[in-house]
């Protein structure tokens, strides 16, 4: 099996040339703007039983790679990431310079409203969507710099992605759906099959193996998407609105089945949602509005939780 080997740092081109010094989101928090009453912002803080900043106000947007070095136990690190779509008149900033750190064993949510950006950012974190400007590392390494073998190996072997949508492949049983990453890896059909299937029973879906998506309901096809993300043993899962098409009881056993990956299998989550009921899961919240990321406790931004 092929290992991730990635060159060391100083071999890659310095990152820093494209970072900004400035954000648009930073300059208009210093101008004092944005101070706007949002009942999800009020919401979130009843709940959470803290106050939300800005991230922007923590100085963040103003620093480079250079400027925080990288830490023990870091897996992610974001630093003014900005995603922009359109040109002149149709020009619209959806992510407006974020910055953030998780460390490994991190259950970080990102909770915000529909359009606020969060697939956007997920899909930027996950290699699948370049930022406009900014820089993403994982374990150090620059997403952006990333040739194209890198990123295989990042979404082979990093990564576990779930999204919303299941993105299930209908012509395929729930087996081979939770196989199919596997095929990349060059390891035997029989071998591949069989860690499948263990994970399948992991997720009490061992007899459903030969359905098909269409033979399963919300709740089921969602497990096995669980269950694909995590057949390569990713550290890190990506999940973007993991129950948006599901009613409260299959939504329930998804957040808890995400709850034990965290607690018992400590792998490092990231997810993104508009599902209040996340929250409590979470190591940290982070709230998006309008592109721009806030968090509870500024102090310990980038520390260990707990
Ligand atoms: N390809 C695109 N072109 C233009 N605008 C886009 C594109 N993708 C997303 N957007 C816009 O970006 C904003 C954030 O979208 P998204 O990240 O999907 O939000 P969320 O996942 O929080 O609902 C929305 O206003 C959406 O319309
Ligand atoms: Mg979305």
């Amino acid at each position: 099996m092929e290992t991730l080997k990635m060159p060391p740092v100083d071999e890659r081109e310095s990152p820093e040339a494209d970072i900004p010094q400035e954000t648009a989101a930073a300059y208009e928090f210093q101008q004092g703007g944005n101070t706007s009453v949002d009942p999800l912002v009020e919401a979130i803080q009843q709940e959470l039983g803290k106050s939300l900043q800005p991230t922007a106000q923590l100085g963040m947007p103003a620093l480079t790679t250079d400027d925080l070095p990288y830490e023990e136990g870091e897996i992610f690190r974001a630093v003014n990431l900005t995603k922009a779509y359109g040109q002149g008149a149709a020009y619209l900033e959806v992510i407006k310079g974020i910055s953030f750190c998780v460390k490994e064993g991190e259950y970080v949510v990102i909770y915000g409203p529909s359009g606020s950006g969060k697939s956007t950012l997920l899909h930027m974190l996950s290699g699948l969507e370049p930022p406009t400007r900014g820089e993403i590392r994982i374990r150090n390494h620059a997403i952006q710099k990333f040739t194209d073998d890198e990123m295989a190996i990042y979404h082979r072997e990093e990564i576990g992605l779930v999204f919303q949508s299941f993105n299930l492949l209908d012509s395929l049983t729930a087996l081979d759906n939770v196989a199919f990453p596997l095929m990349l890896s060059g390891a035997p059909r029989e071998w591949r099959l069989h860690e499948s299937y263990k994970m399948l029973d992991r997720f009490g879906l061992a007899e459903f193996a030969g359905h098909y998506p269409n033979q399963l309901s919300g709740g089921q096809q969602q497990r096995v998407s669980l269950a694909r993300a995590l057949v390569h043993d990713p550290a890190l899962l990506l999940v973007d609105e993991p129950t948006g098409n599901l009613d409260t009881k299959a939504a329930d056993v998804v957040m808890s089945e995400i709850s034990r990956l965290h607690l018992q299998e400590k792998r490092t989550i990231i997810l993104v949602t508009h599902n209040r009921e996340f929250l409590k899961h979470a190591t940290r919240v982070f709230y998006i509005r309008d592109g721009t990321l806030m968090t509870t406790n500024p102090e310990v931004e980038g520390e260990e939780h707990e």
